[in-house]
């Protein structure tokens, strides 16, 4: 059994331990819930299948004690990891007593905690998990095509999220399909029948974003003629789907931070809240830390945004993707223009798997539509634009086989010429040193 679809939560409310942990846990593959405080952690684990607890001490309001004491009457089965700043023996033996199964004290190195989290794993949770069925790999999920291991934990990860509502920040490039996963994580719960509202915080302007997102009473400003309810109260039950969040103003911040917290909005203009229960996935691909850093994104709002992380890395970074991409797009477009599915010779291939993708599977996507209306049969190295040859070592001519010491010359030849012919940065690139350079200049 993999670690790939163990669940942990973390609770502390130190923000900077809850990403430290987050870390960590991400490097070994495990999949990480987080939360500043009790309250939300039991929440989560009500409604999650949550393997591992890693929790705190010393919180203000409900402390870590608590949670290990609700944890031991109701989930006796999952092991408690205790972090603490506070080294008192007799906390410590308290929380033995009610069933932590390990005892880590701050400040602790990476390696300590990666040794406690990878003793408990073995020790409790993969005796159980073995019982399991083997988790096979997917090639697709709610429409996302992918068969790389980013993308079978990405599945997992939504799977994790179906009877919970925590929200769910997701990060990556554009064209990786956060919409998509946004999507699919509504459509994978059980209140999938709700609605799903998505909301482009980067298209709305600022004063109006407010009242399409929390609606507005008659004369709220000159203009609001009527009564009008906003997104949230659309998205009832179901999943608001805030699109680049970190382009919403400090006042729509405050506004949702308070929506979280307390789970009722005000409309604009009135005075009344009402409550709605709205499960938020929020998606940026600005980052959202370094927004934070120039004070141009609210601090407190990104934690309560992220209880679960879902990072899309860009296609280059799971090329084993590419192939099936293009597989499912030439399908799907040859259908829809009425056309034989165009054939795809192992080199044009190659290069298409080594190009780079920066606009990701939107590209892709866009790349296999136009090569479907304008190309017959087989697709020749003379259908692929330049830049998408330069990237590949295989480069223009044409994609018939060439001999290794062809394609070295062609290689080196190329990235001479990408640095000015500059030798000392040639060599670098090709990780050889300068005397080899020129033995195979000449
Ligand atoms: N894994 C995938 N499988 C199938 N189609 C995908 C996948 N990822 C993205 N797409 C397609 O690529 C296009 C872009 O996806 P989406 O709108 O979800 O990206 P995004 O990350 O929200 O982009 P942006 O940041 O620009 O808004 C869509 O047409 C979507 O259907
Ligand atoms: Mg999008």
């Amino acid at each position: 059994m993999s670690n790939k679809s163990i669940s942990v939560l973390v609770v502390d409310d130190s923000h900077d331990m809850l990403e430290v942990i987050r870390r960590n846990l991400n490097e070994m593959g495990l999949n990480p819930f987080t939360s500043d405080n009790v309250v939300e952690g039991i929440e989560i684990l009500e409604t999650t299948e949550i393997d591992l607890v890693i929790t705190d001490l010393n919180m203000p309001e409900v402390g870590g004690t608590q949670l290990v004491k609700y944890i031991s009457h109701h989930f006796a089965e999952t092991p408690v990891l205790v972090i603490t700043g506070y080294p008192d023996v007799q906390g410590a033996v308290d929380v033995m007593k009610m069933g932590a199964v390990e005892y880590l004290i701050k400040p602790f190195t990476n390696e300590e905690l990666t040794t406690a989290i990878k003793h408990i794993i073995s020790e409790k949770i993969n005796s159980t998990l073995k019982e399991e069925q083997p988790s096979e790999k997917l090639d697709s999920f709610f429409g996302i095509i992918g068969v790389s291991e980013p993308m079978q934990l990405l599945y997992k990860t939504i799977e994790r999220t179906k009877n919970n509502k925590a929200t769910v920040l997701i990060s990556g490039e554009s064209g990786t399909g956060k919409e998509m996963v946004a999507r699919a994580i509504h459509y994978n719960s059980a209140y999938s029948s709700a609605p799903f509202v998505a909301v482009n915080c980067g298209a709305i302007p600022d004063q109006l974003l407010e009242s399409e997102l929390f609606g507005h009473l008659k004369g709220a400003f000159t203009g609001a003629v009527t009564t009008r309810a906003g997104f949230f109260q659309a998205a009832d039950k179901g999943t608001i789907f805030l699109d680049e969040i970190s382009n919403s103003s400090p006042s729509v911040q405050a506004k949702l931070l308070r929506v979280i917290q307390e789970k009722e909005i005000t409309m604009l203009g009135g005075t009344k809240s009402q409550k709605v229960d709205v499960r938020i996935i929020s998606a940026s691909n600005a980052d959202l830390k370094e927004q934070i850093a120039k004070s141009a994104f609210r601090e407190d709002l990104f934690y309560r945004l992220n209880v679960v992380t879902i990072h899309i890395p860009p296609l280059r970074e799971r090329k084993e993707d590419i192939p099936i991409l293009i597989n499912h797009f030439n399908q799907i477009y040859s259908k829809e223009n009425k056309k034989k599915p165009l054939k795809f010779p192992s080199g044009i291939k190659t290069i298409l798997k080594e190009y780079s993708w920066p606009g990701n599977v939107r590209e892709l996507e866009n790349f296999i539509h136009r090569l479907v209306i304008m190309v017959d049969g087989s697709i020749s190295i003379h259908d692929l634009p330049d830049y998408m040859k330069m990237s590949s070592p295989l480069s223009s001519s044409s994609a018939t086989p060439i001999t290794l010491a062809e394609m070295e010359k062609k290689y080196i030849l190329k990235v001479l010429a990408e640095v000015n012919n500059n030798k000392t940065k040639a060599a670098e690139v090709l990780a050889i040193d300068r005397k080899t350079l020129r033995e195979k200049i000449k």
